[in-house]
């Protein structure tokens, strides 16, 4: 594969660029302008747009110039682990996320409306068992690890319910993500293995026994998905979902408690968590680089020509925080950006993503209301990675919770103290109306 970009492309791995991207960021912004030449593995080459005006114009594609399907590009990887690891990233598979035109309309439908049928009440309260019932695990112990006890279990417990499995099988799907995502070798291997038996086990209970659950409402859409395009729904939910959920909250709570604007104490800090959230979102989004974009034909795009069969990724990150001069409240969309990315492909998971968020960090901070970091936010460790910003760990200290009788701890006023799955979720399909 010719590395006709290097030798001055930005790396997007290794440990200097998970310490601070903005840094590479803003050294490629100053060499390369809007479009940038970068490295996403080892000799694995791709255009970044960094640019604002240009991030939107690939995003929104409103003259159809840009295709989620990579195939092109992947048929061109060397066959090195490094590339073999880029497409379980950026792979083409029958999802929304690697489709255009109608194949992506109909996957998108599916999405939409099933996503639609969760019930914004339903899935708080889930949210605030599931938060309860994590805080109640290390309230009294003074200290936790934010990522691992509290970020990274939160959506997995939660896609597990909303997938119409018990309690139970979360621990599965949590040791199946946790070694397929952070392992090599053959403890990765392990952990795929274990996610396809998790996705293959919900979609055969279901197939057998339908519920109220995102499963049942995949397999009854009327688009009639076959039981290869099923899989991959169930699995662009989870790997959609999960990576970026435990980011956003996990980047978020690290903001809040290291800036004296948003949270010191139990009674002041000015600023809300949806301002935090908005800030994360901007400044640090869970989702940093990603795509995959192609061209159809070459073009020259904001000052870079761009062939065929060449890898486009967007740079949320940079982009947002491209330097404009304008003041911050000029924006319309309150600070988020391009967080949740925008068009056609625009996160269609956004609401529930920030009711879970919002809901899980406000159970968190009402009931330790003086967390602290054990280490300076600048000393946080970064999980090294061209896709994400995501901290590894988030080590805090807070006054331990002893709640002196049964009965008598802070959260038991919630409706829901107990594991229990919901029942019901909406009562009507958006298709059968
Ligand atoms: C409930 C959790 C979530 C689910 C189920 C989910 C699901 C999805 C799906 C299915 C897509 C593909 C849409 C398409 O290609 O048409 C998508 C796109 C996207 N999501 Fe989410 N998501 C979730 C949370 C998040 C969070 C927390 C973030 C960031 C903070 C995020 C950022 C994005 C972005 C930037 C895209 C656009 C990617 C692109 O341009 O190709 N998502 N999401």
């Amino acid at each position: 594969m010719t590395l006709r970009y290097l030798p001055d492309a930005g790396r997007l791995y290794g440990p200097d660029f998970a310490r601070d991207p903005q840094a590479v960021y803003a050294a490629l912004r100053e060499r390369h302008g809007a479009v940038a030449p970068v490295e996403i593995a080892p000799g694995i080459e791709a255009h970044l747009v960094i640019g604002y005006q240009a991030a939107v114009d690939v995003l929104t594609n409103a003259d159809g110039t840009w295709s989620k399907d990579a195939r092109d590009w992947q048929a061109r990887l060397p066959d090195t682990p490094e590339a073999a690891a880029m497409i379980g990233m950026l792979g083409h598979r029958p999802t929304p996320v690697y489709s255009d035109g109608a194949d992506h309309a109909r996957y998108r439908k599916v999405t939409t409306d099933c996503y639609s049928m969760i019930q914004p009440h339903k899935l708080r309260n889930m949210v605030i068992e599931v938060s309860d019932s994590l805080i109640r695990r290390f309230a009294a112990t003074g200290s936790a690890d934010l990522v691992v006890d509290f970020a990274k279990p939160i959506p997995l417990r939660i896609f597990n319910r909303l997938l119409g499995r018990p309690d139970a099988d979360s621990a599965d799907l949590i040791s199946a993500l946790s070694d397929m995502m952070e392992a090599d070798g053959e403890a990765g291997a392990r952990g795929t293995e274990a996610f396809n038996r998790y996705i293959g086990e919900v979609l055969a209970s279901k197939y057998a026994d339908r519920g109220d659950d995102l499963t049942s409402w995949f397999i009854d859409h009327p688009a009639k998905l076959d039981t290869e395009e099923l899989v991959q729904q169930v699995v662009v939910t989870v790997a959609a979902g999960f990576e970026p959920m435990a980011s956003l909250i996990s980047n978020t709570i690290s903001r809040m408690v290291s800036d004296d604007r948003y949270y010191n104490s139990l009674s002041n800090g000015a600023l809300s968590t949806y301002d935090a959230l908005l800030e994360a979102l901007r400044a640090e989004p869970a989702i940093a680089n990603f795509g995959p974009y192609l061209v159809r034909k070459p073009i020259e795009f904001h000052g870079t020509w761009i062939q065929p069969g060449e890898l486009v990724l967007v740079s949320y990150a940079a982009a947002n925080t491209e330097p404009t001069g304008l003041p911050d409240e000029l924006r319309s969309d309150g600070g988020a950006y391009l967080g949740f990315g925008a068009g056609p492909h625009r996160c269609p998971a956004s609401d529930p993503a920030m009711l879970i968020a919002m809901t899980a960090i406000e159970r968190l901070t009402a009931h330790l209301s003086d967390l602290e970091l054990t280490v300076p936010r600048e000393e946080l460790p970064w999980r090294p990675g061209p896709f994400h910003r995501s901290l590894a760990n988030l080590p805090v200290r807070f006054t331990p919770i002893r709640p002196d009788r049964p009965g008598e701890s802070p959260w038991s006023a919630s409706s829901a103290a107990t594991d229990q799955a919901p029942s019901g979720y909406a009562t009507s399909a958006p298709w059968s109306s």
